[in-house]
């Protein structure tokens, strides 16, 4: 591979949606954010300059950062914040991996806008597995909100209470023609007859999952998480924040206009954020004052059009790309993830209790020292090891909230040996309402060898395992009073956050890490820190 520099100039910028302006965190002055392009076996090296006000670090989601944990990005947990006037380079190698993934923002609510794609080709010389499509484009899905994000969730934490949803939903940056502001125009993708289009569809939004659609087309899915899957057919994607997948589309409608739709998927009967965002597929020599045909996307509680979707999901699993799915388990964990409530005498707005979040009922806490820097110079104090393998009261999931909704803070980080293979049972609790959680693991991709609804069976749910072909993904959604199962193979040293990708979720500490040990030789060992690692 070759190095491939680019430079992050984090800065302000005014921008104007829904009919107003105002100023935005920005990487370069555009929202979404700049490109990375690359191949596997590339070394990449991102100088980010930070200009504004707030601490900054920038996340490569889903590149594995094999022993350059230093890189990964998340605040306080692979390295402190980039301090206003501070730069600090990413430096690292795309190995084993190809595929559509992105960057954001890993501190604060700043990915709201702090955030692009992140297109990673194969090997020069490789072809990909499925026809190859005469056209590419990056479609990045994300939300506008009127009001500055850290505002929001700054309002929400004092009050107690569930922070404001966004304004609209955005595709490349764009909500598209809306009631409250029908003249702005939306992103249009121009297309010409017969030709076949790869569509790189990202889920950047803070806290919704999405349904995508194309009027009058078929997407072909060839990849999810910059892995390829059986291909298959579908008039509808579901992609949580944090997810990618791959689409090829062909223009095979005639001449005309035909839109593009993303509209919230919750399970959960609470959202009311509800604007479809829009854009436009325009064939060549269409004018502008042709008609669109119109799309309608599923409502928001359409769970079986979501899981039609999820379900057809499987890895490749051909010879070139074999599904290597661990056939045995060193660790087998079984972990709860949900809200709670716990006393907040302060919070007057709602009746002095606050919603939080846990997994295993521990509500993570953030350090104030990095864990990989605490881990790596043994530094006392910052995290203890003992997370729990299990919830510590047994769990029933019944539909009601059960009776001991008790968690305690800490951060604590469950410790894994280097190479372990491990079994993760993610189950959501559903306390407070029916709720998605797309749970998110860094420094790995997992395979999603099983999932259902109710509560797990450790003794019948694993003979139903697909140890196969399942689905290789760094971001799962567990459903809504479900579960699913998943293992990997710690083969990453250092230390790795996992945490549900609905920020909101994340902020209220549905989150936690892994250490995973050093092997025995130096290949199997983290590196040493770069010498411009921002210090706390
Ligand atoms: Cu894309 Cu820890 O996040």
């Amino acid at each position: 591979g070759i190095t491939r520099h680019y430079k992050f100039n984090v800065v302000m910028r005014n921008m104007s949606r829904l009919c107003s302006t105002k100023p935005i965190v920005t990487v370069n002055g555009r929202f979404p954010g700049p490109t990375i392009y690359a191949r596997e076996d590339d070394r990449v090296l991102i100088k980010v300059v930070n200009h504004v006000k707030y601490n900054v670090t920038i996340h490569w989601h889903g590149i594995r950062q094999l022993r350059t944990g230093w890189a990964d990005g998340p605040a306080y947990i692979t390295q402190c914040p980039i301090q206003p006037g501070q730069s600090y380079i990413y430096n690292f190698t795309i190995t084993g991996q190809r595929g559509t993934l992105f960057w954001h923002a890993h501190v604060l609510w700043l990915r709201s806008t702090v955030h692009g794609a992140i297109v990673v080709l194969p090997k020069r010389g490789v072809p990909y597995p499925f026809p190859k499509p005469n056209h590419e484009a990056v479609v990045v899905l994300a939300e506008w909100w009127k009001s500055d994000t850290e505002a929001v969730i700054n309002e929400a934490l004092k009050s107690g209470l569930a922070p404001n949803v966004s304004d609209a939903h955005t595709i490349n940056g764009h909500p598209g023609p809306v009631s409250n502001c029908p003249t702005q125009g939306g992103y249009s993708l121009s297309v010409e007859p017969g030709k076949t289009y790869m569509l790189r569809v990202i889920n950047a939004a803070l806290n919704e999952e999405l349904f995508f659609k194309i009027a009058g087309h078929k997407m072909t899915v060839v990849e999810v998480d910059a892995t390829y899957v059986k291909p298959f057919k579908t008039d509808t994607i579901v992609i949580a924040p944090g997810q990618t997948t791959n689409v090829i589309v062909t223009a095979d409608q005639s001449f005309g206009k035909y839109m593009v739709a993303a509209s919230p998927f919750m399970d959960a009967p609470i959202a009311v954020d509800n604007i479809t965002a829009t854009a436009t597929l325009h064939y060549s020599g269409a004018l502008g004052t042709s008609p669109t045909t119109l799309t309608s996307t599923p409502p928001q509680n359409a769970t079986s059009v979501a899981n039609n979707f999820l379900d057809a999901l499987k890895s490749l699993n051909s010879k070139k790309y074999p599904a290597k799915v661990p056939q045995t388990v060193d660790h087998s964990l079984f972990f709860t993830a949900g809200l709670g409530i716990n006393p907040c005498p302060t919070c007057k707005q709602a009746n002095g209790s606050r919603v939080v979040a846990s997994v295993n009922n521990v509500t993570f806490v953030m350090p104030t020292v990095a864990l990989l820097q605490a881990h790596f110079f043994g530094i006392n104090g910052v995290f203890t090891t003992d997370f729990p393998a299990n919830p510590p009261f047994v769990f029933n999931y019944t539909g009601t909230p059960p009776t001991n909704l008790a968690t305690t803070n800490g951060t604590k980080v469950y410790r894994l040996p280097y190479n372990a293979t491990v079994q993760l049972v993610l189950q959501d609790t559903g306390i407070i309402a029916p709720e998605n959680h797309p749970i998110h693991l860094h420094g790995f991709n997992f395979f999603l060898v099983g999932k259902g609804l109710g509560n797990f069976n450790s003794k019948t749910d694993p003979k139903n395992f697909n140890l196969i072909d399942p689905v290789e993904r760094n971001t799962i959604g567990v459903p809504s009073g479900g579960w699913v199962a998943i293992r990997w193979l710690a083969d990453n040293p250092g230390v790795w956050f996992m945490h549900c990708h609905l920020e909101v979720h994340t902020t209220w500490g549905l989150k936690m890490a892994f250490l995973v040990d050093n092997g025995k030789g130096p290949k199997e060992s983290l590196l040493p820190p770069p010498k411009d690692l921002p210090k706390c």
